[in-house]
């Protein structure tokens, strides 16, 4: 089944044309790759499927349901999560305390139960931190639980970041180039997060600089270059296609 589908999606600021009618269907259950070069429109795109960007033209369909229009905090309720590009996370915050929030973003109670701390509202917040320790010790922060989260590592900051989205309850993850900055170690430590992260079930669409990342554990992998996208296939046919090797060696020098 079919969770995402784009169709001819544009972005035009001013005189640029930031994403041109990009077209694509994210299969349920599937690691779907977006990659391209800086200024490919990337994150234009994600910021359009996700609802923190209106579309000039084109449509987009989540679960079945036109989201092309509908408010982000809508989108998100719906299971459409995602992260930032740039780490924002609540620097004066334990690491738990940080992922905490994501659950409580969809609990219910509110400030006056929070004044009054009845019993079910005292057994929900347990729950929850029981719940985060679960996902640190997933993403492999269980030691780091009661750090401040601004003390930690920038790998580790990335790794938080993925953990909080989890608390939210993704159906579809959408990851901004969560290895950006990132050594080959705390690559690869990541890389096997996101795959036990699609292991279980949530359909992860990830954008990334770093074709190798990619090419190692996306299902399926679109090419953006100039906003436009030139290639979609397999691993093997994104490394072997022309158009991509173009686009990529006119733009090594570049990084993230
Ligand atoms: N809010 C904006 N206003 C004007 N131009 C923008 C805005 N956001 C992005 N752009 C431009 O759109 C192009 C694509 O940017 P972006 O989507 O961030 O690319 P990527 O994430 O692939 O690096 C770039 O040329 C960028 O400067
Ligand atoms: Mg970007």
């Amino acid at each position: 089944m079919t969770l995402l589908s784009v169709r001819g999606l544009t972005k035009r600021f001013d005189g640029l044309t930031a994403n041109s009618e990009i077209s694509l269907d994210v299969e349920e259950g599937s690691l779907f790759a977006v990659i391209g070069p800086n200024g490919a429109g990337k994150t234009t795109f994600f910021n359009m499927v996700s609802g923190f960007l209106p579309s000039t033209a084109g449509s987009i369909t989540f679960a079945g349901t036109d989201i092309t229009t509908m408010r982000q905090d809508k989108i998100a309720a719906m299971g459409l999560i995602r992260t930032f590009q740039l780490v924002q996370m609540f620097q004066n915050m334990t690491v738990a305390e940080n992922v905490e929030v994501g659950f409580h973003l969809k609990t219910r109670g509110g400030v006056g139960a929070a004044l009054v701390r009845p019993p079910w509202l005292r057994r929900q917040e347990e729950d929850i931190r029981v719940k985060a320790r679960e996902l640190l010790d997933f993403v492999g922060l269980g030691a780091q639980a009661d750090m401040d989260a601004g003390l930690l590592p920038y790998g580790q900051q990335r790794l938080l970041e993925v953990a909080r989205a989890m608390a939210a309850g993704p159906r579809l993850l959408l990851l901004d180039e969560p290895a950006a900055g990132l050594n080959a170690h705390e690559t690869d430590a990541l890389a096997d997060v996101i795959q036990h992260i699609n292991g279980r079930g949530i359909t992860v669409l990830l954008i990334e600089h770093d074709v190798g990342l990619v090419t190692r554990i996306a299902h399926r992998i679109a090419v953006l270059d100039f906003g436009c996208k030139i290639a979609e296939g397999t691993p093997d046919e994104i490394k072997k296609h022309p158009d991509v090797i173009a686009a990529y060696l006119g733009t090594e020098t570049e990084n993230a």
